[in-house]
């Protein structure tokens, strides 16, 4: 186990150093951040700049500064190392490290997030600027630098998962939240649908739509895409029937919910639902409310802010449009 560890550290840091970086800081120094300074100082003679804690501590080896010194100091061109692995402390220490120093210089050595990681590299930047879906996935990475930095707890959602591309994204951006997958993993049949639900798409996109939702891989298949696959809570089957009955999700709260099911019904349903549950300073995504083609989410999310009242905003992309709700934050 340390082997491994070892040696995926040392393979971060080399790749670091390949880039031109030097100076590093190590924040929280705990176990796992010992580990790191061993790699740091034995395999590379390098020493690190400043160690970080939550409390500030010395012996004859070493003094590690706490975390809330690090505003005011000097850290221009350092590299943060975040060195935990524990999911108990890991959304406070990257509330921590995001208010402490700059988003891009955090490098995070255990999770596949979008802070870093070589086996599972992922950001942003992966993407085609050209690619439509670059605005959700970015649009996403932004609203998760929101969540931390102020400290926003609650659980991911995605209502509309089809084959779990943004429930990646989602899982990505929220490696330790759980996240709730609500979809019926089938498709919805074309001629199952209410004809006022039909009557709210253009012909052509409701056959175009209908037959791509039926082309689902196994929810097994879908889950093997998805990072933190461990965190998800599969709710398979129509909403809202799956939200009956639910005692834990009737408590649960949430930081971010992606609405993408395409139909009045339950579009109308689930805003209602998880505005209720969103915490304060949480968002909520809206996909399709500018489709060309599409009417039913645009109607549902109208009467939603007719009812609500919530601050949103919009953002045109490839001819769909994406709604953004966000709840009032207070400190
Ligand atoms: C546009 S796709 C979702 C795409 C996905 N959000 C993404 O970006 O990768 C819409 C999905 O909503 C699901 N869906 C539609 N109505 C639903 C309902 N009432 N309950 C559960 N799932 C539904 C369909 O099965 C389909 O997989």
């Amino acid at each position: 186990m340390k082997a491994t560890c070892y040696g995926k550290i040392y393979r971060i840091i080399k790749r670091l150093m390949d880039e031109g970086k030097d100076r590093f800081i190590i924040y929280p120094f705990g176990e796992r951040g010992r580990l790191v300074k061993r790699v740091l100082n034995e395999s590379f003679g390098i020493t690190e700049q400043y160690l970080f804690d939550k409390v500030a501590s010395e012996d004859t080896s070493c003094r590690v500064f706490a975390i809330n010194q690090a505003d005011g100091m000097d850290l221009n061109g350092c590299t943060v190392l975040l060195a935990s692995d524990n999911p108990n402390i890991y959304s406070d220490v990257r509330h921590q490290a995001i208010v402490s120093f700059s988003f891009e210089a955090i490098v995070d050595l255990f999770s596949p997030s979008f802070f870093y990681d070589p086996e599972v590299y992922y950001d942003t930047s992966y993407y085609s600027k050209e690619l439509p879906s670059y605005t959700r996935y970015s649009l996403c990475e932004s609203c998760m630098k929101e969540i931390y930095a102020k400290g926003i707890k609650g659980a991911v959602a995605e209502l509309g998962v089809l084959k779990g591309e943004f429930a990646n994204i989602m899982s990505m951006c929220f490696p330790e939240r759980k996240l709730y997958l609500f979809d019926t993993f089938e498709g919805v049949k074309e001629e199952e649908l209410p004809r006022e639900e039909a009557e709210m798409w253009d012909a052509m996109q409701l056959k175009t739509a209908s037959r791509y939702f039926r082309n689902v891989p196994e929810v097994e298949t879908i889950l093997r895409n998805i990072a933190w696959r461990d965190h998800a809570i599969v709710k398979k089957g129509f909403f809202p029937d799956t939200v009956k009955g639910d005692e834990k999700l009737a408590e649960e709260s949430f930081c971010l919910v992606d609405v993408d099911m395409g139909f009045y019904e339950p579009t109308k349903a689930a805003l209602n639902y998880f505005y209720d549950k969103l915490a304060p300073g949480g968002y909520m995504f809206i996909d399709d409310v500018r489709h060309k083609g599409v009417y039913s989410v645009r109607q549902a999310f109208e009467e939603f802010c007719e009812e609500k009242k919530p601050g949103y905003s919009t953002i045109q992309y490839a001819d769909v449009g994406l709604a953004v709700v966000s709840k009032p934050y207070h400190k």
